[in-house]
Protein backbone atom coordinates (compact mmCIF):
# COMPACT_ATOMS: atom_id res chain seq x y z
CA UNK A 1 0.00 0.00 0.00
CA UNK A 2 1.54 3.49 -0.90
CA UNK A 3 1.14 5.42 1.92
CA UNK A 4 2.56 8.96 2.42
CA UNK A 5 3.22 8.97 6.07
CA UNK A 6 3.18 6.99 9.17
CA UNK A 7 3.04 8.56 12.91
CA UNK A 8 2.65 7.24 16.19
CA UNK A 9 0.44 8.81 18.59
CA UNK A 10 -0.50 7.13 22.19
CA UNK A 11 -4.18 8.17 21.47
CA UNK A 12 -6.24 8.64 18.29
CA UNK A 13 -9.56 10.04 18.44
CA UNK A 14 -12.00 10.00 15.62
CA UNK A 15 -14.48 13.06 15.06
CA UNK A 16 -14.33 16.46 16.47
CA UNK A 17 -17.85 16.46 18.11
CA UNK A 18 -18.44 17.30 21.78
CA UNK A 19 -17.37 14.05 23.42
CA UNK A 20 -14.25 14.12 21.33
CA UNK A 21 -12.84 17.04 22.05
CA UNK A 22 -13.73 16.59 25.91
CA UNK A 23 -11.93 13.89 26.10
CA UNK A 24 -9.09 15.44 23.71
CA UNK A 25 -9.26 18.19 26.58
CA UNK A 26 -8.86 16.11 29.47
CA UNK A 27 -5.89 13.98 27.45
CA UNK A 28 -4.15 16.95 26.15
CA UNK A 29 -1.60 17.19 28.92
CA UNK A 30 -0.51 13.79 29.70
CA UNK A 31 -0.38 12.09 26.56
CA UNK A 32 0.40 12.13 22.77
CA UNK A 33 -2.96 12.71 21.28
CA UNK A 34 -4.51 13.61 17.71
CA UNK A 35 -7.85 13.97 16.87
CA UNK A 36 -8.95 13.18 13.36
CA UNK A 37 -12.00 14.99 11.12
CA UNK A 38 -13.50 13.70 8.09
CA UNK A 39 -14.16 17.33 7.36
CA UNK A 40 -13.78 20.80 9.18
CA UNK A 41 -14.09 20.75 13.20
CA UNK A 42 -17.27 22.72 12.99
CA UNK A 43 -18.92 20.06 11.21
CA UNK A 44 -20.61 18.10 13.87
CA UNK A 45 -24.02 18.13 15.12
CA UNK A 46 -22.92 18.78 18.43
CA UNK A 47 -22.25 22.57 16.95
CA UNK A 48 -25.91 22.32 16.06
CA UNK A 49 -27.53 21.42 19.44
CA UNK A 50 -29.96 23.96 20.41
CA UNK A 51 -32.01 22.99 23.02
CA UNK A 52 -29.48 22.28 25.70
CA UNK A 53 -27.74 19.86 28.52
CA UNK A 54 -29.98 18.24 30.94
CA UNK A 55 -28.84 18.44 34.51
CA UNK A 56 -31.20 18.31 38.13
CA UNK A 57 -29.27 21.13 39.47
CA UNK A 58 -32.67 23.58 40.61
CA UNK A 59 -33.62 23.21 44.23
CA UNK A 60 -37.30 21.49 43.54
CA UNK A 61 -35.22 19.21 41.33
CA UNK A 62 -32.76 16.25 42.30
CA UNK A 63 -31.07 13.25 39.96
CA UNK A 64 -33.84 10.47 40.99
CA UNK A 65 -36.00 12.37 39.01
CA UNK A 66 -33.56 13.01 36.04
CA UNK A 67 -33.20 9.21 36.72
CA UNK A 68 -36.72 8.45 36.27
CA UNK A 69 -37.61 10.53 33.24
CA UNK A 70 -34.29 8.97 31.49
CA UNK A 71 -36.01 5.48 32.11
CA UNK A 72 -39.73 6.15 31.13
CA UNK A 73 -38.90 8.06 28.24
CA UNK A 74 -36.30 4.86 27.23
CA UNK A 75 -39.27 2.53 28.06
CA UNK A 76 -37.35 1.42 30.69
CA UNK A 77 -34.86 -0.45 28.20
CA UNK A 78 -32.34 1.43 29.56
CA UNK A 79 -28.86 0.23 30.84
CA UNK A 80 -30.13 1.55 34.52
CA UNK A 81 -26.29 1.54 36.15
CA UNK A 82 -25.13 3.76 32.81
CA UNK A 83 -28.60 5.95 33.60
CA UNK A 84 -27.38 6.63 36.99
CA UNK A 85 -24.34 7.71 36.65
CA UNK A 86 -25.36 9.90 33.56
CA UNK A 87 -27.38 11.94 35.42
CA UNK A 88 -25.72 12.34 39.04
CA UNK A 89 -22.33 12.56 37.39
CA UNK A 90 -23.63 15.65 34.47
CA UNK A 91 -23.68 18.60 36.89
CA UNK A 92 -20.95 17.90 38.32
CA UNK A 93 -18.71 18.13 35.03
CA UNK A 94 -20.99 21.05 34.03
CA UNK A 95 -20.20 22.92 37.06
CA UNK A 96 -16.56 22.32 36.08
CA UNK A 97 -16.70 23.68 32.85
CA UNK A 98 -18.76 26.54 34.10
CA UNK A 99 -15.69 27.50 36.88
CA UNK A 100 -13.48 27.25 34.07
CA UNK A 101 -15.10 30.40 31.57
CA UNK A 102 -18.22 28.51 30.19
CA UNK A 103 -21.21 30.84 30.06
CA UNK A 104 -24.61 29.32 30.05
CA UNK A 105 -27.57 31.48 30.23
CA UNK A 106 -28.63 33.55 33.34
CA UNK A 107 -31.60 35.96 34.67
CA UNK A 108 -31.46 38.86 36.30
CA UNK A 109 -30.25 37.73 39.58
CA UNK A 110 -27.73 35.65 37.69
CA UNK A 111 -28.97 31.90 38.11
CA UNK A 112 -28.84 29.66 35.63
CA UNK A 113 -32.44 29.65 33.49
CA UNK A 114 -33.57 26.35 33.56
CA UNK A 115 -35.70 25.60 30.17
CA UNK A 116 -38.56 22.45 29.65
CA UNK A 117 -38.48 19.82 27.10
CA UNK A 118 -40.56 16.99 26.14
CA UNK A 119 -40.91 14.07 29.16
CA UNK A 120 -38.86 15.85 31.35
CA UNK A 121 -40.92 16.54 35.12
CA UNK A 122 -39.12 19.65 35.88
CA UNK A 123 -37.49 22.51 34.36
CA UNK A 124 -33.90 21.46 34.10
CA UNK A 125 -32.13 22.01 30.69
CA UNK A 126 -29.32 24.76 30.82
CA UNK A 127 -28.51 26.43 27.69
CA UNK A 128 -26.41 29.12 26.54
CA UNK A 129 -26.60 31.99 23.69
CA UNK A 130 -30.56 31.39 23.76
CA UNK A 131 -31.00 27.94 21.55
CA UNK A 132 -26.94 28.08 20.39
CA UNK A 133 -25.65 25.38 23.32
CA UNK A 134 -23.89 23.37 21.03
CA UNK A 135 -22.05 25.83 19.45
CA UNK A 136 -21.40 27.74 22.31
CA UNK A 137 -20.01 24.69 24.38
CA UNK A 138 -18.06 23.62 20.85
CA UNK A 139 -16.40 27.22 20.66
CA UNK A 140 -14.98 26.89 24.55
CA UNK A 141 -13.67 23.53 24.02
CA UNK A 142 -12.05 24.41 20.36
CA UNK A 143 -10.81 27.41 22.22
CA UNK A 144 -9.38 25.86 25.56
CA UNK A 145 -7.59 22.84 22.60
CA UNK A 146 -6.04 25.56 20.23
CA UNK A 147 -2.37 24.84 20.49
CA UNK A 148 -2.40 21.96 22.66
CA UNK A 149 -4.41 19.45 20.73
CA UNK A 150 -3.27 18.58 16.84
CA UNK A 151 -6.97 18.43 15.02
CA UNK A 152 -6.35 17.35 11.79
CA UNK A 153 -9.21 18.08 9.17
CA UNK A 154 -10.57 16.45 6.22
CA UNK A 155 -8.73 13.31 7.27
CA UNK A 156 -11.25 10.24 6.49
CA UNK A 157 -10.53 7.48 8.40
CA UNK A 158 -10.79 4.36 5.70
CA UNK A 159 -10.16 1.73 7.94
CA UNK A 160 -9.39 0.51 11.72
CA UNK A 161 -6.03 -1.44 11.88
CA UNK A 162 -6.82 -4.40 13.71
CA UNK A 163 -4.96 -7.79 14.31
CA UNK A 164 -5.74 -10.41 16.25
CA UNK A 165 -8.96 -8.96 18.07
CA UNK A 166 -6.38 -5.64 18.83
CA UNK A 167 -7.31 -2.05 17.49
CA UNK A 168 -3.48 -0.98 16.82
CA UNK A 169 -4.01 2.26 14.78
CA UNK A 170 -6.40 3.66 11.38
CA UNK A 171 -5.40 4.15 7.77
CA UNK A 172 -6.89 7.53 6.42
CA UNK A 173 -6.94 9.46 3.20
CA UNK A 174 -6.63 13.05 2.89
CA UNK A 175 -8.52 15.22 0.45
CA UNK A 176 -5.75 14.77 -1.84
CA UNK A 177 -6.47 11.00 -1.83
CA UNK A 178 -2.99 10.85 -0.14
CA UNK A 179 -3.40 7.84 2.21
CA UNK A 180 -1.49 8.06 5.76
CA UNK A 181 -1.25 4.94 8.63
CA UNK A 182 -1.58 6.56 12.44
CA UNK A 183 -0.85 3.82 14.62
CA UNK A 184 -1.81 4.29 18.10
CA UNK A 185 -2.04 2.21 21.84
CA UNK A 186 -5.54 3.15 21.59
CA UNK A 187 -8.05 4.49 19.33
CA UNK A 188 -11.14 6.51 20.15
CA UNK A 189 -14.36 6.31 18.00
CA UNK A 190 -16.50 9.21 19.10
CA UNK A 191 -17.52 9.85 15.34
CA UNK A 192 -21.79 10.68 16.05
CA UNK A 193 -24.52 9.06 14.73
CA UNK A 194 -26.19 8.18 11.26
CA UNK A 195 -29.11 10.63 10.96
CA UNK A 196 -27.75 11.60 7.52
CA UNK A 197 -29.29 8.03 6.14
CA UNK A 198 -32.45 9.67 6.04
CA UNK A 199 -33.71 12.65 3.49
CA UNK A 200 -34.77 14.87 6.69
CA UNK A 201 -32.74 15.47 9.47
CA UNK A 202 -31.63 17.25 12.34
CA UNK A 203 -28.23 16.05 12.01
CA UNK A 204 -25.38 17.39 9.45
CA UNK A 205 -25.05 15.72 6.47
CA UNK A 206 -21.36 14.24 7.18
CA UNK A 207 -23.47 12.02 9.58
CA UNK A 208 -23.83 9.11 7.79
CA UNK A 209 -22.98 5.67 10.10
CA UNK A 210 -18.70 5.91 9.58
CA UNK A 211 -18.27 4.82 12.43
CA UNK A 212 -20.79 2.36 13.27
CA UNK A 213 -19.70 0.61 9.61
CA UNK A 214 -15.84 0.72 10.94
CA UNK A 215 -16.45 -1.20 13.93
CA UNK A 216 -18.51 -3.53 12.18
CA UNK A 217 -15.18 -4.08 9.85
CA UNK A 218 -13.20 -4.40 12.68
CA UNK A 219 -15.00 -6.88 13.95
CA UNK A 220 -16.80 -5.06 16.94
CA UNK A 221 -20.23 -5.97 18.67
CA UNK A 222 -22.68 -3.46 18.02
CA UNK A 223 -26.48 -3.43 19.75
CA UNK A 224 -29.71 -1.47 19.04
CA UNK A 225 -29.46 -0.48 15.90
CA UNK A 226 -33.11 -0.62 15.05
CA UNK A 227 -33.84 2.33 17.65
CA UNK A 228 -33.29 5.48 16.00
CA UNK A 229 -34.77 8.78 16.91
CA UNK A 230 -37.06 10.73 14.63
CA UNK A 231 -37.22 14.41 16.26
CA UNK A 232 -40.86 15.65 15.89
CA UNK A 233 -39.91 19.54 14.33
CA UNK A 234 -37.91 20.16 11.56
CA UNK A 235 -38.48 23.18 9.93
CA UNK A 236 -40.16 22.06 6.78
CA UNK A 237 -41.32 23.66 3.47
CA UNK A 238 -41.35 22.34 -0.42
CA UNK A 239 -40.52 18.84 0.59
CA UNK A 240 -36.89 19.41 2.51
CA UNK A 241 -35.94 20.24 5.91
CA UNK A 242 -34.06 23.44 6.87
CA UNK A 243 -32.73 22.40 9.96
CA UNK A 244 -34.49 21.82 13.67
CA UNK A 245 -37.03 23.74 15.47
CA UNK A 246 -35.96 22.64 19.33
CA UNK A 247 -38.08 21.01 21.79
CA UNK A 248 -37.19 23.83 23.47
CA UNK A 249 -39.96 26.21 21.69
CA UNK A 250 -43.10 23.75 22.45
CA UNK A 251 -41.78 23.91 26.24
CA UNK A 252 -42.35 27.59 25.92
CA UNK A 253 -45.96 27.08 25.00
CA UNK A 254 -45.99 26.30 21.54
CA UNK A 255 -48.43 23.68 19.87
CA UNK A 256 -48.56 21.43 17.01
CA UNK A 257 -51.69 22.21 14.85
CA UNK A 258 -52.93 21.26 11.84
CA UNK A 259 -53.52 24.18 8.97
CA UNK A 260 -57.28 24.51 10.46
CA UNK A 261 -55.92 25.27 13.50
CA UNK A 262 -56.72 22.02 15.14
CA UNK A 263 -54.17 20.72 18.37
CA UNK A 264 -52.44 17.52 16.90
CA UNK A 265 -51.79 16.22 19.97
CA UNK A 266 -54.95 16.80 22.18
CA UNK A 267 -56.14 13.26 23.43
CA UNK A 268 -53.62 11.65 22.27
CA UNK A 269 -51.21 11.65 25.32
CA UNK A 270 -51.35 13.23 28.63
CA UNK A 271 -48.07 15.44 28.50
CA UNK A 272 -49.52 16.60 25.19
CA UNK A 273 -46.92 18.71 23.14
CA UNK A 274 -44.26 17.61 25.58
CA UNK A 275 -45.13 13.85 25.28
CA UNK A 276 -41.64 11.31 24.45
CA UNK A 277 -40.40 12.34 20.93
CA UNK A 278 -41.44 9.12 18.90
CA UNK A 279 -45.16 9.83 20.32
CA UNK A 280 -44.93 13.43 19.06
CA UNK A 281 -43.06 12.19 15.60
CA UNK A 282 -45.37 9.53 14.74
CA UNK A 283 -48.47 11.68 15.28
CA UNK A 284 -46.96 14.53 13.04
CA UNK A 285 -46.40 11.95 10.37
CA UNK A 286 -49.91 10.48 10.61
CA UNK A 287 -51.13 13.74 10.10
CA UNK A 288 -49.01 14.02 6.74
CA UNK A 289 -49.91 10.83 5.84
CA UNK A 290 -53.17 11.55 5.54
CA UNK A 291 -52.54 14.55 3.46
CA UNK A 292 -52.20 17.33 6.08
CA UNK A 293 -50.00 20.07 6.80
CA UNK A 294 -48.62 20.62 10.57
CA UNK A 295 -47.46 24.18 12.05
CA UNK A 296 -46.00 24.56 15.52
CA UNK A 297 -48.27 27.99 16.61
CA UNK A 298 -45.45 29.81 18.50
CA UNK A 299 -48.28 32.85 19.04
CA UNK A 300 -48.15 32.35 22.66
CA UNK A 301 -44.36 33.17 23.07
CA UNK A 302 -42.93 36.72 23.69
CA UNK A 303 -40.00 37.97 22.43
CA UNK A 304 -39.31 34.64 19.92
CA UNK A 305 -36.62 36.19 18.33
CA UNK A 306 -34.09 36.73 21.46
CA UNK A 307 -34.87 33.55 22.87
CA UNK A 308 -34.52 31.89 19.86
CA UNK A 309 -32.07 33.41 17.86
CA UNK A 310 -30.49 30.18 15.72
CA UNK A 311 -34.28 28.84 14.86
CA UNK A 312 -34.77 32.57 13.58
CA UNK A 313 -32.10 32.62 11.85
CA UNK A 314 -33.02 29.22 10.14
CA UNK A 315 -36.45 30.44 9.37
CA UNK A 316 -35.23 33.86 7.70
CA UNK A 317 -32.86 31.67 5.52
CA UNK A 318 -35.59 29.46 4.62
CA UNK A 319 -37.98 32.36 4.03
CA UNK A 320 -40.68 31.57 6.38
CA UNK A 321 -41.79 34.58 8.79
CA UNK A 322 -41.67 34.22 12.18
CA UNK A 323 -43.80 36.71 12.40
CA UNK A 324 -47.00 34.30 11.13
CA UNK A 325 -46.78 32.87 14.13
CA UNK A 326 -47.11 29.59 12.09
CA UNK A 327 -43.88 27.18 11.48
CA UNK A 328 -44.19 24.63 8.96
CA UNK A 329 -42.84 21.26 10.78
CA UNK A 330 -42.08 17.39 9.95
CA UNK A 331 -40.35 14.69 11.81
CA UNK A 332 -36.44 14.68 11.06
CA UNK A 333 -34.12 11.44 11.89
CA UNK A 334 -32.15 12.38 15.06
CA UNK A 335 -30.44 10.44 17.18
CA UNK A 336 -29.26 6.45 17.35
CA UNK A 337 -29.77 5.10 20.21
CA UNK A 338 -27.82 2.35 19.72
CA UNK A 339 -24.25 1.60 18.12
CA UNK A 340 -20.87 0.27 19.38
CA UNK A 341 -21.60 -2.00 22.36
CA UNK A 342 -19.16 -0.49 25.04
CA UNK A 343 -19.09 -0.97 28.95
CA UNK A 344 -18.90 2.26 31.19
CA UNK A 345 -15.75 3.70 30.37
CA UNK A 346 -16.11 3.33 26.75
CA UNK A 347 -14.13 -0.16 26.34
CA UNK A 348 -15.26 -2.36 23.29
CA UNK A 349 -14.72 -5.60 22.49
CA UNK A 350 -12.47 -4.61 20.13
CA UNK A 351 -8.84 -4.68 22.23
CA UNK A 352 -7.77 -0.77 21.90
CA UNK A 353 -10.57 0.56 20.44
CA UNK A 354 -13.03 3.07 22.17
CA UNK A 355 -16.50 4.36 21.28
CA UNK A 356 -17.60 7.35 23.44
CA UNK A 357 -20.75 9.70 22.42
CA UNK A 358 -23.53 8.89 20.15
CA UNK A 359 -21.65 6.57 18.01
CA UNK A 360 -21.49 4.01 21.45
CA UNK A 361 -24.47 2.16 23.14
CA UNK A 362 -23.78 1.83 27.02
CA UNK A 363 -28.01 1.26 26.98
CA UNK A 364 -28.00 5.07 28.84
CA UNK A 365 -31.24 6.05 26.26
CA UNK A 366 -32.96 2.73 26.36
CA UNK A 367 -35.60 2.92 23.29
CA UNK A 368 -35.92 6.24 23.21
CA UNK A 369 -33.26 9.19 24.44
CA UNK A 370 -34.75 12.16 26.52
CA UNK A 371 -34.35 15.63 25.49
CA UNK A 372 -30.96 17.32 26.43
CA UNK A 373 -29.55 14.16 27.57
CA UNK A 374 -27.28 13.93 24.52
CA UNK A 375 -24.70 16.75 24.69
CA UNK A 376 -24.70 15.05 29.09
CA UNK A 377 -23.91 11.56 27.46
CA UNK A 378 -20.97 13.54 25.22
CA UNK A 379 -19.61 15.06 28.72
CA UNK A 380 -19.92 11.96 30.80
CA UNK A 381 -18.71 9.76 29.23
CA UNK A 382 -15.79 11.40 27.26
CA UNK A 383 -14.65 11.78 31.06
CA UNK A 384 -15.48 8.15 31.82
CA UNK A 385 -12.92 7.11 29.36
CA UNK A 386 -10.86 9.70 30.12
CA UNK A 387 -10.09 8.26 34.10
CA UNK A 388 -9.93 4.97 32.53
CA UNK A 389 -6.93 5.88 29.33
CA UNK A 390 -5.34 8.49 32.40
CA UNK A 391 -4.38 5.39 34.52
CA UNK A 392 -3.10 3.62 31.71
CA UNK A 393 0.81 3.71 31.05
CA UNK A 394 1.51 3.83 27.36
CA UNK A 395 3.45 1.18 26.38
CA UNK A 396 5.47 1.47 22.97
CA UNK A 397 3.10 1.96 19.99
CA UNK A 398 3.32 -1.54 17.77
CA UNK A 399 3.24 -0.69 14.31
CA UNK A 400 2.53 -3.98 12.61
CA UNK A 401 2.76 -4.35 8.67
CA UNK A 402 -1.11 -3.23 7.21
CA UNK A 403 -2.03 -5.21 4.98
CA UNK A 404 -4.34 -3.80 2.07
CA UNK A 405 -7.53 -6.20 2.03
CA UNK A 406 -7.31 -5.77 -1.74
CA UNK A 407 -8.10 -10.04 -1.80
CA UNK A 408 -10.95 -9.94 0.36
CA UNK A 409 -12.09 -7.76 -2.15
CA UNK A 410 -14.24 -10.07 -4.25
CA UNK A 411 -18.34 -9.65 -4.04
CA UNK A 412 -18.41 -5.45 -3.43
CA UNK A 413 -20.02 -4.38 -6.68
CA UNK A 414 -18.70 -0.99 -6.26
CA UNK A 415 -19.04 -0.07 -10.44
CA UNK A 416 -23.01 0.50 -9.65
CA UNK A 417 -22.98 1.37 -5.96
CA UNK A 418 -26.36 3.81 -5.80
CA UNK A 419 -26.46 7.36 -5.20
CA UNK A 420 -26.58 9.04 -1.53
CA UNK A 421 -30.56 10.27 -2.48
CA UNK A 422 -31.21 6.83 -3.31
CA UNK A 423 -30.14 5.15 -0.25
CA UNK A 424 -31.84 8.08 2.07
CA UNK A 425 -34.99 7.44 0.16
CA UNK A 426 -35.22 3.87 0.59
CA UNK A 427 -34.96 4.44 4.30
CA UNK A 428 -37.13 6.80 5.06
CA UNK A 429 -39.85 5.08 3.17
CA UNK A 430 -38.70 1.49 4.58
CA UNK A 431 -36.73 1.81 7.44
CA UNK A 432 -37.73 5.11 9.02
CA UNK A 433 -40.80 6.07 11.65
CA UNK A 434 -43.16 3.32 10.57
CA UNK A 435 -41.42 -0.11 9.42
CA UNK A 436 -42.95 -3.15 8.40
CA UNK A 437 -41.85 -6.71 7.41
CA UNK A 438 -42.50 -5.93 3.74
CA UNK A 439 -41.04 -2.61 3.20
CA UNK A 440 -37.71 -3.98 5.36
CA UNK A 441 -37.22 -6.64 3.52
CA UNK A 442 -37.82 -5.25 0.71
CA UNK A 443 -34.84 -2.44 1.46
CA UNK A 444 -32.75 -5.61 2.61
CA UNK A 445 -32.92 -7.12 -0.68
CA UNK A 446 -32.28 -3.76 -2.14
CA UNK A 447 -29.58 -2.93 -0.40
CA UNK A 448 -27.92 -6.61 -0.91
CA UNK A 449 -27.62 -6.12 -4.69
CA UNK A 450 -24.26 -4.15 -3.88
CA UNK A 451 -22.47 -6.47 -1.89
CA UNK A 452 -21.70 -4.86 1.24
CA UNK A 453 -23.23 -6.86 3.70
CA UNK A 454 -20.99 -9.72 2.75
CA UNK A 455 -19.32 -11.48 5.58
CA UNK A 456 -15.75 -10.71 3.56
CA UNK A 457 -16.39 -8.19 1.54
CA UNK A 458 -13.75 -5.42 1.94
CA UNK A 459 -12.43 -2.82 -0.61
CA UNK A 460 -9.42 -2.05 -2.06
CA UNK A 461 -8.36 1.18 -0.23
CA UNK A 462 -6.56 2.44 -3.34
CA UNK A 463 -9.46 2.41 -6.09
CA UNK A 464 -12.40 3.49 -3.63
CA UNK A 465 -12.96 7.00 -4.16
CA UNK A 466 -13.79 8.67 -1.00
CA UNK A 467 -17.21 9.37 -2.13
CA UNK A 468 -17.88 5.32 -2.54
CA UNK A 469 -16.21 4.85 0.53
CA UNK A 470 -19.00 6.99 2.09
CA UNK A 471 -21.72 5.37 0.31
CA UNK A 472 -20.17 2.03 1.30
CA UNK A 473 -20.42 2.84 4.84
CA UNK A 474 -23.80 4.29 4.28
CA UNK A 475 -24.76 1.06 3.31
CA UNK A 476 -23.18 -0.83 5.94
CA UNK A 477 -24.96 0.83 8.43
CA UNK A 478 -28.42 1.17 6.62
CA UNK A 479 -28.08 -3.16 6.49
CA UNK A 480 -27.26 -3.17 10.14
CA UNK A 481 -30.38 -0.89 11.26
CA UNK A 482 -32.62 -3.06 8.40
CA UNK A 483 -31.72 -6.39 9.90
CA UNK A 484 -31.66 -5.30 13.30
CA UNK A 485 -35.09 -3.77 12.74
CA UNK A 486 -36.68 -6.82 10.74
CA UNK A 487 -35.31 -8.82 13.82
CA UNK A 488 -37.33 -6.83 16.42
CA UNK A 489 -40.45 -7.96 16.12
CA UNK A 490 -42.61 -5.67 18.15
CA UNK A 491 -42.77 -2.00 18.99
CA UNK A 492 -40.56 -0.15 21.66
CA UNK A 493 -39.55 3.84 21.99
CA UNK A 494 -38.22 4.71 18.59
CA UNK A 495 -38.72 1.20 16.90
CA UNK A 496 -42.35 0.98 15.67
CA UNK A 497 -43.46 -2.08 13.69
CA UNK A 498 -47.11 -1.14 12.09
CA UNK A 499 -47.42 -5.21 11.41
CA UNK A 500 -46.56 -5.94 15.27
CA UNK A 501 -47.65 -2.36 17.19
CA UNK A 502 -47.64 -3.19 20.73
CA UNK A 503 -44.48 -4.45 23.29
CA UNK A 504 -43.94 -7.83 23.67
CA UNK A 505 -42.85 -8.84 26.97
CA UNK A 506 -40.39 -11.41 25.62
CA UNK A 507 -38.36 -8.23 24.21
CA UNK A 508 -38.40 -6.83 27.43
CA UNK A 509 -34.64 -7.30 28.35
CA UNK A 510 -33.24 -8.61 25.01
CA UNK A 511 -30.63 -6.72 23.07
CA UNK A 512 -30.15 -7.67 19.02
CA UNK A 513 -26.25 -7.71 18.62
CA UNK A 514 -24.57 -7.76 15.34
CA UNK A 515 -21.35 -8.63 14.73
CA UNK A 516 -19.42 -9.99 11.44
CA UNK A 517 -19.57 -14.02 11.17
CA UNK A 518 -16.14 -14.65 11.43
CA UNK A 519 -15.84 -12.58 14.75
CA UNK A 520 -18.28 -14.42 16.52
CA UNK A 521 -16.65 -17.08 18.72
C1 LIG B 1 -33.91 20.02 20.75
O1 LIG B 1 -33.43 21.11 21.00
O2 LIG B 1 -35.10 19.83 20.60
C2 LIG B 1 -32.99 18.87 20.60
C3 LIG B 1 -32.40 18.53 21.88
C4 LIG B 1 -32.07 17.08 21.95
O3 LIG B 1 -32.19 16.35 20.98
O4 LIG B 1 -31.73 16.62 23.03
Amino acid sequence: LDVIKINSVDIIIIGSGLAALSLADRLSEHKNVIVLTKTKKNNSNSVRAQGGVAASISESDNWKSHYLDTMIAGCNYNNPAAVELLVKQGPEYLTKWIEQGLSFDRDHLGKLTLGKEGAHMHRRIIHAGGDATGKVIMDFLINRLRDKVKIVEDETVLDLIVEANCCQGVVTSNIYNDLSIYYANHVVLATGGCGGLYNVTSNDETVTGDGIALAYRAGAQLTDLEFIQFHPTMLYTHGKSHGLVSEAVRGEGAILVTEKGRPVMKGVHPLEDLAPRDIVARTIQAQINKGNRVYLDISMINNFKEKFPTITSICEQANVSINNKLLPVAPGAHFSMGGVVTDLTGITTVIGLYAIGEVACTGVHGANRLASNSLLEGIVYSNQLADHLLAIKENQITSIEYKNPVNQFEQLNETNLPTKQEITQMMTAHAGIERTQHGLTYARKWIEQFGVHHNHSQFDLRIVSKEDFGKINMLTTCWLIIMSALERTESRGAHYRKDYPLVVKKWDNKRIIRQKLEFIN
